[in-house]
């Protein structure tokens, strides 16, 4: 199939993609954190193509977008006061609540759990696409299963182009991180990924908020994880990725004595005299996080090409919005980390 590309500038973009989701296709969205793959939530066999066309476990549960706070109670039973309080503080932008979830959600959504994930997206041709389409939009990264998510349309009609019924182009997304998952059924609330709403933040509006293991290191075989994506390998290119802490120029030591032609390094726009590896790639500006995030995605994107079989990544060490790049580089390097 040709997929269509839709621009927000044109006058029936919203018409155009809405229709998509009303007659149970598939449109991709640009959101502030990444795309998504949307279909309507409360259709069961375009929910069923969004699993097969990204390749995801069936047992992955999918965020239902909303265009507004107001449509939270039709699709979320039980919904807390301190569920309100972030919808108001937060939204809309990056953050997603776990609720006890209502019949009216399919199970294939919520992958047979008793919750939802629900968020309202900042960008808003995206809320007017959901409002036109009168029903929630479900939509997991807009990236084939395991590699890094999609920040622009080209990405997107990289890895699913041809497979899906159309692609609003909204240009890059700002965060370009996945949203911050907090799960209100539990008590502490219980962070479940970090992401552009920080944990200081959370912490603050909540005042008590528990990390879950899975976020910061690899899970054993016997523990499940709360966010179920969160136990599969994430994020990565096919090279192997590797992390190395410590001081720019032990880095570079170490780095530079293990290097071959096949070797790149992502790294901090400072340290890019540093190394000698045939490609050295940077991500912004050591300390500005925000940056660092934006940019992350597509430079695993980009460091994804024949010839580069090992990726050795500088990776900050801070809270706020390092600790959302952090989880996805520890997560695409199968936490494998080295300290020098
Ligand atoms: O920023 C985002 O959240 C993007 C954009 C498109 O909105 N979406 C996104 O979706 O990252 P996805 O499917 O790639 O990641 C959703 C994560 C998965 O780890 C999934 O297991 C978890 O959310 N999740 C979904 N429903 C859940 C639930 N009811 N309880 C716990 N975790 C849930
Ligand atoms: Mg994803």
């Amino acid at each position: 199939m040709d997929t269509k590309v839709l621009y927000p500038s044109s006058p029936d973009c919203v018409s155009e993609a809405a229709a998509v989701i009303r007659s149970g296709g598939l449109l991709a969205i640009p959101t502030e954190t990444v795309y998504g793959l949307g279909a309507s939530a409360l259709d069961e066999d375009a929910v069923k193509r969004i699993f097969e066309v990204k390749g995801r476990a069936q047992d992955n549960p999918l965020i239902i977008h909303v265009s507004s706070k107001k449509d939270v109670p039709k699709y979320c039973r039980d919904v807390p006061q301190r569920a309100y309080d972030l919808m108001d503080r937060f939204w809309p932008g990056p953050l997603t609540i776990v609720l006890y979830k209502k019949d009216i959600i399919p199970d294939r959504v919520s992958a047979g759990l008793d919750t939802v994930a629900v968020r309202c997206p900042e960008t808003e041709i995206t809320r007017k696409i959901i409002e036109a389409a009168g029903v929630p939009i479900a939509a997991p990264s807009a990236n084939l299963s395991g590699k890094p998510s999609t920040t622009t349309a080209q990405h997107v009609l990289h890895d699913i182009g041809g497979r899906i019924e159309a692609v609003v182009d909204g240009g890059c997304c700002r965060v370009g991180v996945e949203s911050t998952i907090v799960d209100l059924t539990v008590s502490p609330a219980r962070l479940l990924r970090p992401g552009g709403v920080t944990p200081e933040q959370l912490e603050s509006a909540l005042g008590a908020l528990s990390i879950d293991p899975a976020v910061e290191r690899a899970l054993r075989a016997d523990e499940r994880p709360k966010a179920p994506g969160m136990k599969y390998r994430h994020y990565s290119p096919e090279a192997k990725v590797i992390i190395v802490r410590g001081e720019s120029e032990n880095a570079a030591r170490y780095i530079n004595a293990n290097t071959d032609d096949s070797t790149a390094v992502l790294c901090y726009d400072e340290e890019k005299e540093l190394f000698t590896a045939p490609c050295v790639l940077t991500y912004g500006r050591e300390g500005h996080d925000e940056e660092l995030a934006g940019n992350l995605f597509s430079s695993l994107r980009e460091l994804d090409r024949e010839g580069i079989s090992k990726i050795y990544a500088r990776c900050p060490e801070q809270g706020g919005v390092a600790f959302a790049v952090r989880n996805r580089l520890q997560k695409a390097a199968g936490y494998n980390i080295i300290s020098v």
